[in-house]
Formats: structure tokens, C-alpha cells, sequence
């Protein structure tokens, strides 16, 4: 049985061989997946794969246009056309049953399985997931491991090589078939009640990842009762590396927005008491070096109102970081602050000012001691009228001794989202569930870490991220959802902390300044940070881009890429006609020549433009970027020239 995409190239067949169900995928009569098998080991039953028969099978389509209430696009198509095929064993007493439902859209595909309420299977304990991806050709591939030291955390840097060496990773996984026809991004999407899915090579010369799914403390993998359904497996796809991003598959795999209401939802920048504790010129523990002071906070709100930012995080300010914070987690108060710290007076201040606190709730991992005070805390800051929180999971095992991406978390995050949002509550959560698209059905999940951010520059003993390294986020963690990835560092040898510049081999941002302005169009987020300290940003002429740049956007354009060595991206912001232009590449400098044909025809626009100053290079010569304005139009072509590490800004209006 086969079911195409609405262009008719993407087409998925579902089929019986000896007895087992299995799926392929081929676009263009091309075979991109081989037949690959579906199924599930439970504890204490057999595993539901063998003796199969297909009882029935079903079809619709779907086109529909909706609307993000914030997002990198305004405008969503979700046109789709879908098969459901439903199995049953044959050589069982009580014959269980499931059901495949598969959705082939222009840009990708998804299935999932349903397991309707039936006498052979009630309550269940999954084991593992069978389901395989039999690549059909030996793609390159750009992954993060899971199986690595700190084996329950994104914060990795990224490897690219051929999916015969893969041993377990990460989604998404982005791929590129051999003859670099086609992109592959294999995810998944609305990760609701169940474990986060993994993929495990076959650690030979074979082809076929395996799902792999996250462990609870017993090392089951998920528990439930039928009627039920599992997350959607998602393979996207595309011609061109550019046609990747936006990726709207997976929002298309979600429920739609299930809020009365969204207008409190608002996407801004923000700044916070926060780099100074990374580089060590505050505490997040009480002492004389403590960031979350009253009087530091009003400093951080009064450089905020200045500047036209939204928020003021403010972290370290509840009682709990004194000794070691991971091991001490279920001490964390998220309602008693610090006695140098009058909450109720900087949530006052911060409002007669236009600027709202973003509270902070790291939790170590400590979930049972966060749900505890979820009700309490969440009403306290609804009392003093703040509307978004930080949160944070830094940890590898819950105390429970779970696996930070089991069921059980995901468990815990789904409940936070949901009572965040009956509190009018945003969500900024580092340390994160991946992102399955979850944003559709609650708008009120932000942004999240979930990767290897800023922060690594400050402290990170292999010296911080390397040059190329957003070039693949950008193809890889990005196409998951919005990043919190902390732009914006202007003192990028980190002087202040250390009196001195740091060397090359010490931890710093290896990236040039105008670089770091480009992030802010490159790295999607709807909560931007304006990362360093205030007074790194005093006489910057270059800060005016960040004070300026937009954060919500109707359109969003890939000019120009290459995974791991360059992209520029031109989007434009939301209900207004200013589009901004990121562009940034790693070690190597390079010259892109960029058609401003995505303006509208006929109208008169300014450029001003944030570039690397002449023989700017981010290893010995970051700083200088040089600030210009020209006049263009839609058939400007603009000679875009990167330093080493570099990149460039360019916010563009209607000239007057
Ligand atoms: C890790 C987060 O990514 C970082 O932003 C935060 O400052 C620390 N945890 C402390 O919560
Ligand atoms: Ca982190």
C-alpha cells in the first residue's frame, strides 16, 4: 500500500514480508529508506512484530493554512496525505493490534503507531522500539553522540562522516545522500507521554539506525495502558541544504494552539545577571561576589529600560546555590530569595520601568522538589505580574534515578508547560526535552537550550566552541525549534574577568564581533539575550544592531549555506517591512554575493550594514567592525565579505 505527498514526489509504502510490517520511503522513484521494520519488545509478553496481517486500511488529506501566534514564519500550509493501516497477529491466542499512520507531506514525512484499547494489550511496559531506518545509501551524516561521557546532555560538539560509523546519536540527525541530491533529517514530534527517541547505529558497515528510546530507573522505557499513541517519527527533506530551514514539519505533526488565549505571549530580548557568574565575577551563591543583589538588579532594569529590552533574568536569587547545587538539589527554594535580594521590590521597579523580571528556576535535576512548589511558585510570581521563567535541569539522572530524557521527564516537562501556561507563565528551559514541536499546542514554550551554547565559551576546557561550530547548529539542533543560544558577547577575549585578555588556548569566543551580531538573525529565538555585561556594551556603536534587531518574524529566507562552513539567512520582521540579513562562516574568510531579490519590487530600502572591520580574524584581531549604510533595492546584489570567523548584520528598512 502506498501513500505520496501532495506533489507527488514523496512516497511511502507500507507493506507485509514474512509476516512483519514495514515501511519504505522514495522520493523521485528514487529509494531514500528500504523496507524497514516496525515494532515493539514489551517486558513479560512477546514482542508485537511476527505473525502480522493487515485487517484494514484507511486514507484522507488535509490542507489547511494556519497562523504561529510568534515564529520564524507567520503562515503555516499543513497539507498532507495520509494512510492508516491496521494490523493484527495471527498466531496468538489474543491477537494483538495496531494501527501504522503514515502522513506524506512536500517536505517530509511522518508515521506513528496507535495502539487502540483491545483484551490482548492494556497495560504495557515498552522495552525498546523496533522501529528502523534502512538508509539506502551510505549518507553523511552530522550527529551528536548519546552515548557519551555525559550521556544524557545535548552539549556536544557536532561530527560529520558517513552513517556506517555511527554508533548512538542524537535527533535530529541531518543526512546527505552520497550523490548530495537529497537532505534527510530524521526527528520526531509531539513527544508527549513517552521516552525521547535515540538512534543506534549497527556499529558495522550496515545502513539501518534503530530507535533507541531513553531508560526510567528500572530500565523500562515507557508504561501505559491502550488506547494510546506514540510520537511521530519524521523524516524531512529537501533538494537544497537551504530549502532545510524553516522546518516546519514537525509543527505540522503537533496539535494545533490549545489556549483560549495568546496575546500575553510576547517574543523580546533581554538581558540578565547572568555571564558574570560564567566568568566568574559573581556568585550565583550568597557571599560578596552575589549577582542577585537588589542594587545590581536595578542596574540590569534601568541599562534594560534605556535600551528597549523586554526582560531582566535574574539568576542565583532564591535561596538553594550555597555548597555544591547539583548534589544539594532538593534544597532549592523557588519562592524564598536571598536577604540581599527584596523580589517584591525589583518586580516593582522593574515594572514602573517598562521591563519585566524573567524569574529563574534551576532545578538540578531535582523534579520531585520542583513539582512540589510548582503551584506556590508559579502563583507568586503571577502575584507580582511576571510572565516568563528560565528553568533549568542540570543533571544526568534525576534523583529518582531516571534518565533526563525518559518518559518520566518528558512527563515533567509536559506538566510545567501546562501549568505555566494556566499561570500566564512563558517558558525558557535550558537543559531541555529536545524540542518535538511542542509550541504549536502551548505557544507559551519559548525558547530552550538543548545544545552547546555560549556559556561553553566562557568555561569550557577544550577553549569554547569552535569557529564553524553555528554553521551546523544551524542545520542540525536549530531545525528542532528556537535556541536560547545566548548571543551577543562584545568582550570576546573576556578581559573584564581575568584583568588580561585571555590566550588563545583559554576559553574565549571564537567568533569575530560581527559575528555575534549576525547570531541574532541566525539562531532563531523568540527570547533573544543580549549575553555580556552592560558596561561591555557602553560606547559599542555595533550595539545599536542588538538594540534594533527584531525577534518575530513573517518570513524567513536561506540565502546561501554550506553545513559547517557558512550561512546567511534574510528574514523579515513580523507586521512590518525591515528585513534583517545574518550572515556568518567559520575559520575560512569568504565573499558571498547575495541578490536582494526576496525585497519587495519597486521600493526604495537602506542597508546598514555591521561588518568585519578590514584584516579582522577571530583569533588575533576580533573586535573591529566596520558600520556603513548604501541604498538598495530588490535588484541590489550585495558583496557580502566575511573575515575569518566572521560575519555580518545588516538590518534593512524602507528608506523614508
Ligand atoms: C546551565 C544553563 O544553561 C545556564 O544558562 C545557567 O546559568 C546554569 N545552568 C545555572 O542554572
Ligand atoms: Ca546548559
Amino acid at each position: 500500500m502506498q501513500v505520496a505527498s501532495p506533489d507527488g514526489r514523496n512516497q511511502v509504502t507500507v507493506e507485509l514480508r514474512d509476516g512483519r510490517l514495514t515501511y519504505s520511503l522514495d522520493r523521485d522513484q528514487r529509494p531514500l529508506i528500504l523496507p524497514s521494520l516496525v515494532g515493539f519488545a514489551f517486558r513479560r509478553e512477546p514482542p508485537l512484530r511476527d505473525g502480522l496481517r493487515i485487517t484494514d486500511s484507511t486514507r484522507q488529506s488535509h490542507d489547511e493554512w494556519w497562523t504561529q501566534p510568534w515564529g520564524e514564519v507567520a503562515r503555516v500550509r499543513e497539507h498532507y496525505n495520509e494512510l492508516a493501516v491496521s494490523v493484527t497477529e495471527t498466531d496468538r491466542p489474543i491477537a494483538r493490534r495496531f494501527i501504522l499512520r503514515v502522513r506524506a507531506f512536500d517536505d517530509g514525512i511522518g508515521f506513528r503507531y496507535e495502539f487502540p484499547r483491545q483484551p490482548g494489550l492494556a497495560e504495557f511496559v515498552i522495552q525498546d522500539e523496533l522501529t528502523e531506518f534502512a538508509l539506502a545509501d551510505n549518507a553523511r551524516a552530522w550527529w551528536i553522540p548519546s552515548n557519551y561521557a555525559r550521556k544524557d546532555r545535548s552539549e556536544m560538539l557536532y561530527s560529520s562522516g558517513p552513517i556506517s560509523v555511527l554508533d548512538s546519536v542524537q535527533t535530529p540527525l541531518t543526512l546527505q545522500t552520497q550523490d548530495g541530491r537529497t537532505f534527510m533529517v530524521i526527528h520526531e514530534a509531539n513527544l508527549v507521554d513517552y521516552a525521547r527517541m535515540f538512534l543506534r547505529g549497527a556499529r558495522s558497515e550496515s545502513r539501518t539506525l534503530t530507535a533507541a528510546l531513553a531508560p526510567m530507573a528500572d530500565g523500562s522505557k515507557v508504561r501505559g495502558r491502550t488506547p494510546f499513541v506514540t510520537p511521530w517519527r519524521t523524516i524531512q527533506l529537501a533538494d537544497q541544504v537551504t530549502e532545510l530551514s524553516p522546518s516546519l514539519l514537525g509543527l505540522k505533526l503537533n496539535p494545533p494552539n490549545a489556549l483560549a488565549r495568546t496575546d500575553w505571549i510576547h517574543p523580546m530580548k533581554y538581558v540578565g545577571i547572568w555571564w558574570g557568574m560564567h566568568i566568574n565575577t559573581m556568585t550565583w551563591s550568597s557571599g560578596p561576589k552575589h549577582g542577585a543583589t537588589t542594587e545590581n538588579t536595578k542596574r540590569y532594569i534601568d541599562f534594560a529600560a534605556a535600551n528597549g529590552f523586554g526582560g531582566v533574568l535574574v539568576e542565583g536569587w532564591n535561596t538553594g546555590w550555597d555548597g555544591d547545587w547539583i548534589a544539594n538539589r532538593e534544597a532549592f527554594s523557588f519562592t524564598q530569595a536571598y536577604p540581599d535580594y527584596d523580589l517584591k521590590a525589583v518586580a516593582d521597579y522593574a515594572r514602573q520601568k517598562g521591563v519585566r523580571l524573567i524569574v529563574h528556576n534551576e532545578t538540578s535535576g531535582g523534579i520531585e522538589n520542583y513539582e512540589r512548589q510548582l503551584d506556590s511558585a508559579f502563583a507568586l510570581y503571577r502575584s507580582l505580574g511576571l510572565d516568563a521563567i528560565k528553568s533549568g535541569y542540570v543533571t544526568d539522572l534525576t534523583t529518582e534515578g531516571h534518565s533526563h530524557y525518559s518518559q518520566y521527564m518528558v512527563r515533567h516537562y509536559r506538566k510545567v508547560v501546562e501549568q505555566a501556561a494556566k499561570y500566564g507563565i512563558m517558558l525558557n528551559v535550558h537543559e531541555p526535552m529536545h524540542d518535538t514541536g511542542e509550541r504549536r499546542t502551548y505557544p507559551n514554550m519559548m525558547s530552550r537550550e538543548g545544545s552547546r551554547g555560549q556559556e561553553y565559551n566562557a568555561w569550557s576546557g577544550d577553549g569554547g566552541n569552535p569557529p564553524e561550530h553555528e554553521t551546523i547548529l544551524f542545520f542540525t539542533r536549530m531545525l528542532a525549534g528556537p535556541m536560547d543560544f545566548t548571543p551577543g558577547i562584545f568582550d570576546l577575549l573576556i578581559e573584564r574577568g581575568t584583568g588580561r585578555p585571555r590566550r588563545p588556548d583559554e576559553p574565549r569566543i571564537r567568533t569575530t564581533l560581527a559575528k555575534q551580531l549576525a547570531l541574532y538573525v541566525v539562531l532563531y529565538s523568540p527570547l533573544q539575550m543580549a549575553a555580556d555585561l552592560p558596561e561591555n556594551y557602553e560606547r559599542q556603536p555595533a550595539f545599536q544592531f542588538i538594540r534594533g534587531v527584531a525577534v518575530d518574524w513573517d518570513t524567513t529566507r536561506v540565502l546561501a549555506a554550506r553545513i559547517g562552513d557558512y550561512v546567511a539567512v534574510a528574514r523579515r520582521e513580523r507586521g512590518g517591512q525591515s528585513w534583517f540579513l545574518g550572515a556568518i562562516t567559520d575559520e575560512e574568510e569568504r565573499t558571498l554575493d547575495i541578490p536582494l531579490s526576496f525585497l519587495a519590487p519597486g521600493r526604495r530600502y537602506v542597508a546598514e550594514i555591521y561588518a568585519d572591520g578590514s584584516k579582522a580574524h577571530w583569533l588575533d584581531n576580533p573586535l573591529p567592525v566596520t558600520i556603513s549604510r548604501r541604498p538598495v533595492t530588490s535588484a541590489t546584489r550585495l558583496r557580502v565579505k566575511l573575515a575569518p570567523g566572521g560575519g555580518q548584520a545588516i538590518r534593512i528598512r524602507l528608506a523614508k
